[in-house]
């Protein structure tokens, strides 16, 4: 873990030397668990929502695309439950006069036990060697067990207590003598409700004032638009509402870099369908997202799912996709079966009806709901984790490299002239003005060559296109791959065929 740790530091050190992610209003000591991208992690944030609204709104005939305002009328936050249920229990100790989330002190707990059960596994691969059978080890190991079973017991009694009594969660912080991590202390206070929102006031005169919430979620703005959508583009169910955009939440625990943020990004789908089919439609939205993931060549075994125990009132399926970040498997996108509870619930609160007519059952109905939702940021976070990678080279020097998948790196070529004369710059930006109107190219004639090919692979340039004396006399350059660091000699007309080769065809997701 403390490997991981260390390694979670480069990275964050690393995003910020290299122009991906900075922290938000440095100059003046920064603003917690904000940050703001930089001109690498803008393409890189680009090219991830690019990629996730071709697969959903491009690739699918059956789902189209909004962009709805921040701003909503504040009733729909009313009939959302986000008012009076999106809160997280809080406490805070004593001493230290810190604020934790009590499910997430019970969680880390339970993470710790977790790394126990891995290093039993570690240490009983050693002993066994190419006989250890993972499965049966884990299922039969005494040890290993009592694990598991010490975890699923906590986390039972936790989702009970958040449930129906705040005081049991508190008990049973004390009961496994969870201490705070700065003051080393259990001197807790009791647990409360933390309403999330963040509100404001719209209105220029204070009369007129009238308290409004920056969103916390992207859905609602597309449950509220349900029928203008279904209208207007005479969709019929089953069919789908994608959008992305900026999301806000008031979160009490603001760590881990991108991945808890008070203001982020979220890509979310609603797939409207027919009563009774939610749960097929709910399956089926799993295998697909699941393979969008592994799409872009990250390992299988980095993905898993995690099936909700404690479903929300609004819910009757729900699973996470959880990537294995540096600090262990995380959430990085939520599927749920909402049912009909949305739509119905802003037809009691509008007055207006929120159904829509079957033409095949010839009859109406309010649309259950399945969604997607995924936190942008998150998956930033999630491929920069996977991409960094430190390389001990045969000349026994090293380089840091942004393994990226090409479809998601912030520049594709870097075209650099040898050197810095003889006619290598002028080629060298011709064959630049024919391939910047495709791809995000990057210019660079400073330094000597090897040192030029590390400044690419620290921002995941897959492809360094270099321009010689051959080059002018042949119209060949060399191409460098970024992860084999293989060079090949190809005509210039190549290049852009190449490159593309490389690319993800959305036609295998
Ligand atoms: N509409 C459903 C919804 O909002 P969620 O599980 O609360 O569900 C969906 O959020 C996704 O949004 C999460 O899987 C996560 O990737 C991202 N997300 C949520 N809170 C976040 C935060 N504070 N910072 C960054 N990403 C967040």
């Amino acid at each position: 873990m403390a490997n991981h740790e260390e390694q979670f530091k480069k990275l964050i050190a690393h995003a910020k030397e290299y122009g991906f992610i900075f922290p938000s209003s440095e100059i003046y000591d920064g603003l917690a668990a904000v940050y703001d991208y930089g001109q690498y992690g803008v393409e890189l944030k680009n090219n991830i929502r690019q990629y996730w609204w071709k697969s959903m709104v491009q690739m699918h005939e059956n789902i189209v695309g909004i962009d709805s305002a921040i701003f909503m009328h504040p009733t729909i936050w009313k009939a959302s439950g986000h008012v009076d249920a999106f809160n997280d229990p809080m406490i805070d100790n004593k001493d230290s006069k810190k604020r934790y989330r009590a499910d997430v002190l019970i969680e880390d707990y339970c993470a710790k036990i977790e790394d126990k059960i891995n290093k039993e596994i570690e240490k009983a691969e050693k002993r066994f060697g190419d006989s250890f059978d993972r499965e049966q080890f884990v299922t039969t190991n005494p040890r290993v067990l009592e694990y598991q079973r010490k975890i699923t017991d906590t986390l039972h009694r936790m989702n009970a207590g958040l449930e129906n009594n705040l005081a049991d969660v508190k008990a049973l912080i004390e009961e496994l003598e969870i201490a705070c991590p700065i003051s080393g202390s259990r001197n807790w206070t009791d647990i409360r409700q933390f309403n999330l929102m963040f509100s404001t006031q719209i209105g220029s005169l204070s009369e007129e004032a009238n308290t409004i919430y920056l969103r916390p979620e992207t859905a609602q703005g597309i449950f509220v638009n349900f029928l203008n959508v279904q209208k207007t583009s005479r969709m019929k169910v089953p069919f789908g509402i994608a959008q992305t955009g900026k999301a806000f939440r008031n979160e009490i625990v603001a760590r881990q870099f991108v991945f808890r943020m008070r203001e982020f990004e979220q890509m979310e789908m609603q797939f409207f369908v027919r009563p009774g089919t939610e749960i097929e439609w709910f399956e089926y939205w799993k295998k697909v997202r699941m393979e969008w993931h592994q799409s872009l060549g990250i390992p299988a075994e980095k993905f898993r799912f995690h099936d909700h125990e404690k479903l929300s009132h609004y819910a009757n399926a729900a699973t996470d996709i959880q990537f294995e970040f540096l600090f262990g498997f995380k959430e990085l996108e939520g599927i749920h079966s909402r049912t009909d509870f949305d739509l119905k619930q802003h037809q009691e609160f509008s007055g207006k009806k929120m159904q829509y007519f079957d033409p095949e059952l010839n009859e109406s109905y309010i649309p259950y709901v399945v969604e997607t939702s995924i936190g942008l940021d998150r998956t930033c976070l999630a491929m920069l984790s996977y991409a960094y990678n430190e390389e001990v080279l045969d000349d026994g020097s090293t380089r840091v490299v942004m393994k990226l998948p090409p479809i998601l790196a912030p520049y594709k070529i870097a075209i650099l002239p040898l050197v810095k004369k003889d006619g290598m710059p002028e080629k060298a930006r011709e064959i630049m003005d024919t391939l910047k109107q495709d791809f995000m190219c990057q210019y660079d004639e400073k330094d000597a060559i090897g040192r030029r090919y590390r400044r690419q692979d620290a921002i995941g340039t897959p492809f360094c296109i270099t321009v010689d004396t051959q080059t002018l006399e042949d119209n060949t350059v060399t191409i460098r791959y970024r992860d084999s660091m293989q060079q090949d000699r190809i005509a210039i007309s190549e290049i852009a065929n190449v490159v593309r080769k490389n690319f993800v065809s959305l036609h295998n997701i």
